[in-house]
């Protein structure tokens, strides 16, 4: 203990001198908001990228992932990095989308040809301009994650066509571009947050809902809903932010590393992905669903005009232009 109270003294010693107070020793905690379990890709993925922050940055940085809407829905969360009450989130792209407009392109029915059209978007540098807009509005957007494509999924029975969807509630993101891609699936869309959407299906106020096979299977939504149809209409990006106030605080180098990182984390989380889904499927059937391929042709042909509509001016078109050049 001796040796132990003069390296101590030493330090504080030593630290007084050079004007630090201690303090400055401790690691800078981050404080990341997402909305679903700790076993899922993107918060495997991030905090891998959070573990490569701390080495990279000698421990001055340390990532505290919240899962499970412990810091409140996503909407709520993105108000709380937009303060900078909290330093990052994971946010659906209609999230953002509610504050730029531009973003909505990322997320038309049917613009991306499959997981690895979206993967080469996401990790070119095609969105850059994009995601540093949003620093207008106190955050900004590291990088794109992937969450797969969403499929229909619904109560009764399964969809099969456009006239299936005849009449159905189906609840979507809080967007416009998600509201309007429900009614040219045949539909109805009911705007809502993901934490109610369980219970709004067996209550009845929804005949179902659309998402992903690792989301269907986590939220054991198909204990409601046992129906998934294959429609795979819409691949919705899950946004990185951070805030602003944050990224102002730390040095340029410190804040390059983990650019560079955030968006290197993307190929990680593509990989966690793509291994999960099979799982997620098998343990979803296992638990009574059943899953029923679906011909997309109808409902992309039905949804066309849709893209035609969304897409208003000469930035949307050049960035739908360049995202289908990918393909
Ligand atoms: C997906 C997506 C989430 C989103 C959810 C939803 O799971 O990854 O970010 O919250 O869909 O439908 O709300």
């Amino acid at each position: 203990t001796k040796k132990l109270i003069k390296t101590v003294t030493l330090a504080t010693v030593i630290g007084t001198a050079l004007g630090f107070t201690s303090i400055t020793f401790a690691a800078t905690e981050i404080k990341a908001a997402f909305n679903q379990s700790d076993k899922h890709p993107q918060y495997l993925a991030l905090q891998d990228f959070g573990n490569k922050l701390t080495e990279q940055t000698e421990g001055r940085y340390k990532l505290a992932i919240y899962p499970n809407e412990l810091l409140g829905d996503q909407r709520a969360a993105l108000e709380l990095v937009q303060s900078g009450a909290i330093q990052m989130a994971i946010v659906a792209n209609p999230l953002v989308e509610n504050y730029d407009k531009n973003f909505g392109v990322l997320a038309l029915p049917y613009i991306y040809n499959g997981p690895s059209h979206q993967e080469a978007v996401f990790t070119s540098d095609l969105l850059d301009e994009l995601f540093e807009s949003t620093k207008r509005f106190g955050f900004e957007v590291l990088t794109a994650y992937t969450a797969g494509a969403r499929s229909m999924y619904t109560k009764q029975a399964p969809v099969d066509n456009i006239s299936d969807m005849k009449g159905k509630k189906v609840r979507v993101m809080q967007s416009d571009t998600m509201i309007n891609m429900l009614s040219c699936m045949g539909g109805t869309g009911v705007p809502m947050s993901q934490g109610e959407v369980y219970s709004a299906i067996q209550q009845g106020v929804l005949d179902g809902a659309e998402n992903n096979e690792i989301t269907y299977a986590d939220l054991k939504h198909y204990e409601v809903a046992p129906y998934y149809s294959t429609t795979s209409h819409v691949m919705v990006a899950d946004l990185v932010v951070v805030s602003d106030d944050f990224m102002n605080s730390m040095s340029k180098e410190d804040r390059e590393t983990l650019r560079t990182l955030a968006k290197g984390s993307t190929k990680t989380e593509f990989n966690i992905w793509n291994q999960r889904i099979e799982e997620a499927k098998k343990f979803a059937i296992s638990n009574g669903a059943t899953f029923t391929d679906v011909d997309v042709t109808p409902f992309q042909k039905s949804c066309q005009p849709l893209q035609e509509k969304l897409i208003t001016n000469p930035q949307q078109q050049a960035m739908f232009q360049s995202i289908r050049a990918l393909g």
